[in-house]
C-alpha cells in the first residue's frame, strides 16, 4: 500500500449538528493526516464536477440542492491507503445499513443526509481535489 491523498467532505448536516470535531479525529486516531481544510459552501459548479458520474439518476437534483444548501469542511486527507481507509471509516451509504462504530453508522439520519463524502478511487481523489482545492 502506498501513500495516497483523497477528497473528503463533511456534509452540511454533519457540520449543522457538531461533529465537525469527531470526524476530524477519527481521521486522525487512524493515522490519517489533515493536509488541506475549509469550512464554505459548495458551489453549484462543484457539486456538479463531483457527482457528474450521477446525472440524470432520479437522486441527482435533490443531491445538488442538498450539498450545496449550507457550509460543509472541504479537506484532503493522506495516509497510507487513504482512499480505502476514509471510505471503511464512513461505512455504508444508507446509515440504516452502516455499521456502528462507522461515520454514517453513528452519525447519520437519512440517505441524503448521511454525514460525509469520502472519493471512491484514487482516479476520483485526484480529479475531485481538483475540483474543491485546484
Ligand atoms: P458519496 O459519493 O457522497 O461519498 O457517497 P457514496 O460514494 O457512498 O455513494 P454514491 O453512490 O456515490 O452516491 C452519492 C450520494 O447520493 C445519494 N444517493 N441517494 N436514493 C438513492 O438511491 C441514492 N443513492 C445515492 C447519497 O446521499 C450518496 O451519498
Ligand atoms: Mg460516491
Amino acid at each position: 500500500m502506498a501513500i495516497e491523498k483523497t477528497y473528503t467532505m463533511i456534509k452540511p448536516d454533519g457540520v449543522r449538528n457538531g461533529h465537525i470535531g469527531e470526524i476530524v479525529n477519527r481521521f486522525e486516531r487512524a493515522g490519517l493526516k489533515i493536509e488541506e481544510m475549509r469550512l464554505e459552501m459548495v458551489t453549484p459548479e462543484q457539486a456538479k464536477a463531483n457527482y457528474a458520474e450521477h446525472e440524470g439518476k432520479p437522486f441527482y437534483d435533490g443531491l445538488i440542492t442538498y450539498v450545496t444548501s449550507g457550509p460543509v469542511v472541504k479537506m484532503v486527507v493522506s495516509g497510507e491507503g487513504a482512499v480505502a481507509k476514509v471510505r471503511t471509516l464512513m461505512g455504508a451509504t444508507n446509515p440504516a445499513d452502516a455499521a456502528p462504530g462507522t461515520i454514517r453508522g453513528d452519525f447519520g439520519l437519512t440517505m441524503d443526509e448521511n454525514v460525509i463524502h469520502g472519493s471512491d478511487s484514487t482516479e476520483s481523489a485526484a480529479r475531485e481535489i481538483g475540483v474543491f482545492f485546484g
